[in-house]
């Protein structure tokens, strides 16, 4: 079956899908993205990611392509033409295709991607099970990460060392030594305290879709947690580490720069965190 995109008003195999060269999410990066969880055929969370989507194109002042009820057919047919039960749907708007030139183009229509794809859940499974290794890098990204913006680039080259070290994530880390987020997730610890501590919200990190729902998930267990910036040295000494994000819900980290996080092994709350999960989030 010929995977199916979705670009600017039709559906079609990805092969023959297109944009244009003078796109300025291809030339300045100047878009957004979101990516949502796709669970037994549903969308996870579509309320919390349309409205962090909204935030975005408002920040750029970039004009919605078309109405939330309208994008939220195209997500759907798009899951199914694809015929996704378990996966992703990712939705990409970007300032549209213009004459190249920095400053906003009047009059140009933003471009509107849509695809989907499955997820193998076994080896997810796997890696919530064994856990993760995360190594850290310099935090060199823009001054704006708060806005989920397709300029990957930082994360991209995090990811990659990571990958090259052997590890699944990259931890980024502001010049105070003090960890802003994942290449692509965000980062939590439980402190020697027992207390769980995440980053608060701020314009140096994403304010992550899975985050708020596993606040939620910690209030509704009676945990403790403590929303401020933790050291790397912090991190070395936690009980317990884990990542959140949309396509991976909760994952356990055990290993930082290739130091065992606690006795090695994935930690409770990690675990009592990511079985929960679904049971708070909004699926649609
Ligand atoms: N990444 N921080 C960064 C830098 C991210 O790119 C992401 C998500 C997150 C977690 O956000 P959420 O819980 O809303 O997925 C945090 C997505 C999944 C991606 O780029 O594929």
């Amino acid at each position: 079956m010929s995977r199916i995109a979705y670009v600017n008003g039709r559906y079609l195999p990805r092969e023959r899908a297109k944009i244009s060269v003078e796109d300025r999410g291809f030339q300045f990066a100047d878009g957004v993205y979101e990516v949502c969880e796709v669970r037994e055929g549903s969308i996870v969370d579509e309320r919390r990611h349309m409205a962090r989507l909204d935030r975005s194109l408002n920040a750029l002042h970039i004009a919605r392509p078309m109405s939330p009820a309208a994008l939220a057919v195209v997500m759907r047919e798009t899951i199914a033409r694809n015929r996704v039960r378990d996966g992703i749907v990712y939705v990409e708007i970007t300032r549209g295709a213009a004459r190249r030139d920095f400053p906003f183009p009047a009059n140009t229509k933003p471009t509107l991607v849509v695809t989907a794809r499955g997820n193998d859940l076994s080896r997810l499974e796997q890696l919530a099970a064994d856990g993760v290794a995360v190594v850290t890098v310099p935090d060199i990204r823009w001054g704006r990460v708060d806005i989920k913006t397709v300029a990957l680039l930082p994360n991209v080259l995090a990811k990659q060392q990571a990958r090259e070290q052997g590890a699944r994530e990259a931890w980024l880390v502001d010049e105070q030594g003090r960890i802003t987020e994942g290449a692509s997730s965000n980062a939590w610890i439980v402190a020697r305290d027992g207390k769980i501590v995440t980053r608060p919200l701020g314009q140096d990190i994403l304010p992550g879709i899975t985050r708020s729902v596993v606040l939620d998930v910690i209030k509704a267990q009676g945990l403790a947690v403590e929303e401020r910036a933790f050291t790397l040295e912090e991190a070395y000494a936690a009980r317990e580490a884990f990542i959140t994000s949309a396509s991976q819900i909760v994952l356990p980290v055990v290993r930082i720069d290739g130091r065992p996080v606690g006795n090695g092994a994935p930690g409770l709350i990690a675990a009592a965190l990511r079985r929960d999960y679904h049971r708070h989030a909004e699926i649609s």
